[in-house]
């Protein structure tokens, strides 16, 4: 795919998505927030749902999270605009409470067209949600994390929250940035991705 058919049908995918009205999430949202970045992306970020500030810009992780996201990237040598980052649900969830088991499935067909067309070697999913819904599993982030799973020819390095570490301090950064330095290394390999279409994701019982 070109960058310009690229660019068409995140744009196009982001059109339908704007009108989703496929879970409740949608009655309390002000925007939705589809995903921002570059589409030609070698590394794509995976979040939970928007927060307040990201429903109100319409960007995702615009808020104290997303002001940390930036560092990391920064510290291992990035920057926002080279990445790509969407999250789990498109709509944020009241409150900001968990995204439920039906909102995600509502939801995920999105996700699963963005990870398709982007195409990214390594996508880094922050925090539970993301995490077991790419990989099907019911460990949680702490034992999943700082490791390279493959992923249907392509990588998944999980890591935690940016919002985890904002409540948990130091350690956690440090954490977060050598997974960050391990997903950039896995990308400076170029292992050579073996083709095959993204799956579908996981039925999310195990998030009830
Ligand atoms: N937390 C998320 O998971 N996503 C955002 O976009 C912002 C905060």
């Amino acid at each position: 795919m070109t960058s310009e058919d690229r660019a068409e049908r995140l744009r196009l995918l982001q059109e339908e998505a704007s009108a989703c009205t496929s879970c409740r999430l949608h009655e309390g949202r002000t925007t939705v927030v589809f995903g921002d970045g570059s589409h030609d992306a070698d590394l794509m970020f995976i979040g939970e749902g928007p927060g307040q500030h990201e429903d109100e810009q319409g960007l995702p992780f615009v808020g104290r999270s997303g002001q940390l996201l930036s560092t990391l990237l920064e510290r291992v040598g990035l920057s926002r605009p080279e990445v790509y980052i969407a999250n789990v649900v498109k709509c944020r969830p009241p409150g900001n409470r968990d995204p439920r088991p039906d909102e995600i499935d509502a939801c995920k067909g999105y996700l699963i067209e963005q990870l398709r067309i982007i195409d990214p070697a390594v996508v880094v999913t922050l925090g539970n949600f993301s995490t077991k819904l790419l990989l099907k599993t019911e460990t949680g982030i702490t034992r999943m994390r700082g490791q390279i799973y493959p992923w249907w020819g392509r990588h998944v390095v999980p890591t935690f929250h940016p919002a985890a570490a904002l409540r948990n301090g130091p350690r956690v950064v440090e954490e977060m940035v050598s997974d960050l330095q391990l997903a950039v290394s896995v990308i400076e390999q170029r292992p050579e991705p073996v083709p095959a279409e993204p799956p579908e994701p996981q039925q999310t019982a195990m998030f009830s």
